[in-house]
């Protein structure tokens, strides 16, 4: 009875796979501010062209180049565990198991994306590249992956997290990447937001508009914005996870999954693990396939399927997704990296499909659930990673309920050893569950009532 399984470095996967290739129903094309779908030329001053290829193409697979591959080694394949003392602890049927993706440098899934959107991006000769981080795990591991490959890196981090999470910061100042507290000074959109909002925790949406500015706005050419969720390229590059993770658990002897879960902030670590098993969905294979996100920023459970902006400011392309819209500020709950008002469209689109079932939690349930993991698992969590594990405890607890031997996988998208002033308030009961107003969200959805909107296009087969 194996507790992990590894994977030899000559067994991992060499592609990438791209769910848009499968969906039943076409994904719906993003749009510029003249209601007109975007050309990949429109994307040029933003992203490297190579970029802009991966995040139009419909083909099934796409080649991981070997030099990414050789940046990959440093930390993957990631172990696949069985996770025999939570199973125990809830005395239940299920067999559990969770993909690692802690054991990366940075501590998360993120340096997935970000070595090959480093790597690609100095193929096309750029030398430097700004993003925006929530929790500090994407900003550090861009930091990370830049300085592998000689790139500089600037990052915008929300501002309570950069309050909350110092040594994030000091992760990527390590590693050579420059952090600012966004809403910051040095951007127009930033400033904006400060007159307004002098005390503005931040947003993603906030943090996105500054990185892009300060991209677009070098005149030289040679830098690019970086994004570290929602997009189809980065869910692409995170696919590596359900891969390995399929062949894993074939060693573990395990022929069928029921259950796959995961957190999603924009959704990049949960598709990297379900889309694969997504796949076999829709080839008829019976799962279910469950998206976990907070009760205080429920975009998938209550938000709307619209066309909206990425950021605050409005300077994305306009994406179909589940969104709160793109001026929802969420509250300060300390899952920072799931403080996000817009869902990847690719998972959107396989939601409205019912390929994907959204999940809201809150945040009490997923400290007492992080807590369990501890005891039993020995691993401490991130608070992103709390939700998937109280969907998983959720999931694990029905099967015994329902006397069955379900098979449930979930991602474990990075420790929290960084996060640790979170778990201090939960102990000192200092965090309540907040769930989102309702007027709250209708007025931050009223400002893109007047955007155009997707078509609701569904089989009907899930
Ligand atoms: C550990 C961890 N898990 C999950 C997420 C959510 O992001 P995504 O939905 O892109 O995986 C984050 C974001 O910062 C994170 O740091």
């Amino acid at each position: 009875m194996s507790t992990k399984v590894f994977l030899n470095e000559n067994e991992i996967p060499r592609q990438w796979y791209n769910l848009a290739a499968d969906l039943p129903t076409p994904m719906q094309p993003p749009l510029g501010p003249d209601g007109n779908p975007v050309r990949p030329e429109m994307l040029a001053p933003v992203f490297p062209m190579n970029i802009i290829e991966q995040e139009v193409t419909t083909q099934r697979w796409v080649d991981i180049p070997e030099e990414v591959l050789d940046l990959l080694y440093r930390w993957r394949p990631t172990p696949l565990y069985r996770a025999r003392g939570l199973e125990k602890a809830l005395g239940t049927p299920a067999r559990i198991y969770y993909k690692n993706e802690g054991v990366s440098p940075a501590g998360s899934h993120k340096p997935n994306t970000a070595v090959a959107q480093a790597w690609y991006n100095k193929q096309f000769g750029i030398k430097r590249i700004t993003t925006e981080t929530g929790a500090g795990q994407w900003g550090s591991a861009l930091s990370f992956a830049c300085a592998l490959l000689g790139l500089e890196c600037k990052v915008y981090m929300v501002r309570i997290s950069f309050d909350q999470k110092p040594f994030r910061r000091l992760m990527m100042e390590t590693w050579g990447g420059k952090c600012v507290a966004s809403p910051s000074r040095e951007t127009h959109a930033g400033r904006e937001i400060l007159a307004k909002h002098p005390e503005s925790p931040g947003s993603l949406g906030i943090a996105i508009s500054e990185a892009i500015e300060e991209a677009v706005s070098d005149k030289t050419g040679q830098t690019r914005y970086s994004l570290g969720s929602v997009l189809n390229h980065v869910l692409l590059h995170q696919t590596i996870i359900g891969l390995e993770a399929k062949k894993q658990l074939e060693k573990f002897g395990e022929k069928k999954v029921d259950v796959v879960i995961g957190c999603a902030g924009g959704g990049s670590n949960f598709a990297g693990l379900a889309f694969p098993f997504v796949a076999d969905k829709i080839a008829g294979a019976k799962m279910d396939v469950i998206a976990c996100e907070p009760a205080s920023c429920p975009k998938m459970s209550r938000g709307q399927f619209a066309y909206d902006f990425g950021d605050v400011a409005g300077t994305t392309p306009l994406l179909p997704m589940h969104t709160l819209g793109h001026t929802f500020v969420p509250p300060p709950i300390h899952a920072g990296g799931l403080r996000y008002h817009g869902m990847a469209p690719l998972v959107s689109q396989a939601i409205v499909e019912g390929l994907i079932q959204p999940r809201a939690i809150h945040q009490i349930e997923c400290y007492k659930s992080a807590l369990l993991f501890a005891k039993t698992e020995g691993f401490i969590s991130a608070p992103e990673t709390s939700h998937a594990i109280a969907a998983t405890i959720q999931e694990a607890n029905k099967a015994r309920e329902e006397g069955k031997e379900k098979v449930i996988i979930f991602n474990w998208s990075g420790h929290g050893l960084m996060d640790l002033l979170g778990y201090d308030k939960f102990f000192r009961g200092e965090l309540e569950d907040y769930e989102l107003p309702e007027h709250l969200m209708q007025e931050s959805l009223a400002a893109i009532r007047d955007l155009p909107k997707p078509k609701v296009c569904r089989t009907g087969k899930w």
